[in-house]
């Protein structure tokens, strides 16, 4: 249980929470919602070894409604928060929505329609086409439309990226630079089905050339709050090369995206998303997460996310000063119009430690020496082991970090924190926001 136990006036005022996941980004959320002075009792499903030390972990599966629902009437729970997408998508929210109604159960995520911003890659860029929201061109080939994707492909300007329509967990995107393999890949995503059912449906995009980061934003589906931006470092390798993964690092806030920048964001993309889905009569209360490729000057949206991201929550959540919790509530009633967020103006930085061998095949089970009940230090992949040691457990075992007045301090603190941990095998990126430290 939280160390933050509420008084009993607050415990009857105060919100039952069910946090839903169980990685580093739900041990971040955790952090923020136990400090809240109107957090009653928090729960995490599955949680892991870090949120046991703030909350009480619940042993299910998220993508399991039943003992979702079981789980709310048994612990008495006010607010669902859903950290992962797969759920959102298969329609977590409605089910709940529907068995407990509004009065009965707050839960911050969207329906099934809303989560389709995620969950279809072909419905988020007609979306983005029906209301004019900046992002690459493209055109959608299912299975029986082979010939003509590949004749398509044959004149496409190189590299062309290609990807699959439905979830994929973060791999189903290739970028191919030759139109030989641009061909095959089309082949192997729609007729041997390389992604299973998520490619039989495939999204040729033109390739943008620019600098990613993300945008945050919580939103009850007509108001926001912009959540500080990030930048997070995606490949294996340093230097950004190397195999994909969940996300090897991130820094917050992101010395290129200036206020001008951020304003285009805000006009082109976030307020154009909120003014359609209310156009399109899709109600949504939850995070957005806008994948962006900052080309020139000029904002496009790459993927829009209907949940946090992992990393990204471990840089964001932090810097974060006003109440989480408050916020969601309120985006939950339809009331954020009356909200203001207040950040911290310092720089974030989170280093992932991996187990050596990710993103590929890797060997569990080792002990995890040092101290991890640091700020800024959240677990991914570790489990508490019978003998109570901590134990690596996963592909991202530790999000390590620190903050500082700007990216070259919160790197190096972040830095010394990692070098205060260690595993076997442990591998980590040296470079994490080593590109943003040039002025911009
Ligand atoms: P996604 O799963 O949509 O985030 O795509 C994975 C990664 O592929 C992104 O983070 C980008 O680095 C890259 N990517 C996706 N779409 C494009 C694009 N149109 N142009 C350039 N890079 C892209
Ligand atoms: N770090 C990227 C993601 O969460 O999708």
């Amino acid at each position: 249980m939280s160390d933050m136990q509420p008084t009993s006036t607050e415990q009857t005022q105060g919100y039952r929470v069910l946090l839903l996941g169980g990685g580093g980004r739900e041990h971040a959320l955790a952090t923020a919602l136990s400090q809240s002075p109107h957090c009653a009792a928090l729960f995490v499903a599955p949680g892991n070894p870090g949120t046991a030390l703030i909350a009480t972990n619940l042993d299910l599966i998220p993508s399991k409604s039943e003992a979702v629902s079981a789980a709310i009437h048994q612990n008495q729970i006010d607010l669902v928060v859903c950290g992962p997408e797969e759920p959102l998508v298969n329609g977590l929210a409605d089910r709940l929505r529907d068995e407990f109604g509004h009065e009965e159960l707050l839960f911050f995520g969207p329906g099934a329609s809303g989560a389709r911003l995620e969950g279809s890659k072909d419905f988020s860029k007609q979306f983005m086409a029906r209301h004019g929201i900046p992002t690459a061109r493209y055109r959608t080939f299912t299975d029986d439309q082979l010939q003509e994707g590949l004749e398509y492909l044959s004149s496409h300007p190189l590299p062309v990226v290609l990807k699959a329509d439905g979830l994929a967990a973060g791999k189903g995107v290739v970028i191919c630079s030759t139109s030989a393999e641009a061909c095959d890949t089309l082949t192997d995503m729609l007729v041997n089905r390389r992604f299973g059912a998520a490619s039989s449906r495939v999204v040729v995009e033109e390739f943008l050339q620019g600098i990613e980061m993300s945008a945050f934003v919580i939103t009850d589906g007509r108001d926001y709050l912009l959540l500080p931006e990030a930048k997070d470092y995606k490949r294996v390798g340093e230097r950004d090369t190397g195999l994909n993964t969940g996300g090897m690092g991130a820094i917050s806030p992101v010395p290129f995206a200036h206020t001008e920048f951020m304003v285009r964001v805000e006009e082109r993309v976030i307020r154009r998303t909120l003014r359609g889905l209310q156009a399109e009569n899709i109600p949504y209360t939850g995070f957005i997460f806008f994948g962006l490729m900052k080309v020139g000057d000029d904002p496009y949206v790459i993927e829009y996310n209907v949940r946090m991201g992992d990393p990204e929550t471990e840089v964001v959540v932090p810097r974060i000063q006003s109440d989480l919790l408050q916020h969601l509530v309120a985006a939950c009633k339809g009331e954020l119009q009356a909200e203001y967020i207040e950040t911290n103006p310092q720089t974030a930085c989170i280093v992932m430690l991996v187990s050596g061998g990710y993103p590929g095949e890797y060997p569990r089970g080792f002990t995890i020496y040092g101290n991890t009940q640091r700020p800024l230090t959240y677990h991914a992949g570790t489990r508490r082991a019978d003998d109570g040691s901590l134990q690596t457990a996963g592909g991202r075992v530790l999000a390590v970090g620190a903050m500082g007045a700007d990216v070259s301090e919160a790197r190096l603190k972040a830095y010394k924190r990692v070098q205060e941990l260690c595993f076997e095998g442990v591998y980590f990126r040296r470079d994490i926001g080593l590109d943003l430290l040039t002025p911009w």
